[in-house]
């Protein structure tokens, strides 16, 4: 029989992260989700999904791969190295050309990383997609508002200097702290579909950056990445909750979905959703109190028309709140999801190459025979 989603089809040994959809909890490298995401800059958390790719030759089998051992088995993945890919990246941006007018930034995205050259090895690779993309991203953004690139600074953290990049301006410390605990938060999500995409181009041995430029074209769907913008524009509709409920029935009659509800995988309300919310409260967002009432109402109403299937707030849904919060424009949350993932897609490839075999299912002919 086909199974068109591959639900629950097991493609590959991982020790990248784990999600558990029943009781709604993720791992990242060994680590809880709720544990790393506060207290990690998303350098450290490039460390350990790197270090998991690569395998834990540097301590016992088993152990945990924490942000204290992760730069003996991935010594290369350092501040510094990231620092440094920004800067080679910025050397590329002005010959982009039209890559950087692309209305859609994750077109542009996936268009500008094109021009990277495989470089000497998956670990250099990851490293110059993963200091590139904030660069490319950035550079968008300033472009379709009118405005002058800006260079990023080496010296500064990674979301630090993606925040700097796009607003144009040295970023508040605890719009930083946010953005760095979002960028941890969805660094990767065991076999998403553009993870899945990323493991099948790898597996055919193709290089990082291949793999990485199919992955993006698999976040840009409204069904796996490009839903935060949406969130955002459905807060902005609604606009108080007294008028949530009778805004969501008409998105329902009208057979449309609800954006930031739903999950492939969790049965429960996605864990990465709370973390958000957290991280979002310190910035004191105006639309964060609207969002709760919406959730609120979204999960009311899809229990009653669904009550075998529990219909719970994603990542996406607090994603929209917290990204708007610290400054980033709505047209640019799908493209940071995926600044943040390619680290993740990255780690993958790496995992791929070095343990998997070539992915190449079957289907199911239902045309006619000679
Ligand atoms: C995420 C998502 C694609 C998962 O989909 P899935 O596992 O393929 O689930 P299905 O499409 O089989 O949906 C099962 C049922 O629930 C309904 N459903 C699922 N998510 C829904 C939502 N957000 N709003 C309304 N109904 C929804 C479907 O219409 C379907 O109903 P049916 O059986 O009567 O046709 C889906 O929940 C969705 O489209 N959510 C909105 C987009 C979104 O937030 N994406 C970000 C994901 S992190």
């Amino acid at each position: 029989m086909t199974n068109s989603g591959l639900e629950g089809v097991v493609v590959a040994d991982t020790q990248i992260s784990d999600v558990d959809g029943e009781r709604g909890r993720l791992v990242i490298a060994g680590a809880d989700v709720e544990q790393l995401a506060p207290v990690t800059s998303f350098e450290a958390a490039v460390g350990l999904v790197l270090a998991a790719g690569n395998g834990p030759p540097a301590v016992a089998p088993g152990a945990a791969i924490t942000p204290a051992v992760a730069p003996a088995i991935a010594p290369a993945v350092t501040p510094a190295a990231l620092g440094a890919a920004r800067a080679a990246a910025w050397e590329l941006v002005p010959r982009l050309g039209d890559a950087l007018d692309h209305p859609d930034g994750m077109d542009a995205l996936r268009t500008a990383l094109g021009h990277l050259r495989t470089a000497a090895g998956d670990v250099a690779d990851a490293i110059a997609v993963i200091g590139a993309a904030p660069v490319f991203v950035a550079a968008w953004s300033r472009r379709r508002a009118g405005r002058p690139a800006v260079p990023p600074e080496p010296s500064c953290g990674h979301a630090a200097d993606y925040l700097r990049m796009t607003i144009g301006e040295a970023p508040a410390a605890d719009c930083v702290r946010a953005l760095d605990a979002y960028l941890v938060t969805v660094i990767d999500h065991a076999m998403s579909a553009s993870t899945f995409t990323a493991r099948v181009i790898a597996s055919t041995q193709s290089d990082l950056i291949s793999a990485v430029v199919g992955a993006v074209g698999a976040l840009k769907g409204p069904l796996h990445g490009g839903a935060p913008g949406p969130v955002l524009d459905m807060l902005d509709a609604i606009g108080a909750p007294g008028k949530a409920e009778a805004w969501l029935l008409g998105e329902l009659a009208a057979g449309r979905r609800i954006m930031g509800m739903g999950h492939r995988v969790y049965r429960v309300r996605d864990p990465r959703a709370a973390v958000l919310e957290e991280a979002v409260r310190p910035l004191a967002s105006p639309r964060l109190e609207l969002a709760r009432a919406v959730e609120q109402a979204a999960a009311k109403i899809l229990r009653d028309r669904k009550p075998d299937r529990l219909l719970a707030a994603n990542v996406e849904f607090y994603t929209a709140v917290l990204l708007d919060a610290v400054g980033l424009p709505r047209e640019q949350f799908a493209a940071t999801f995926a600044v943040s993932r390619i680290a993740g897609w990255a780690a993958h490839v790496i995992e791929q190459h070095r343990t998997g075999r070539l992915i190449r299912p079957a289907s199911h002919y239902i045309g006619v025979m000679p």
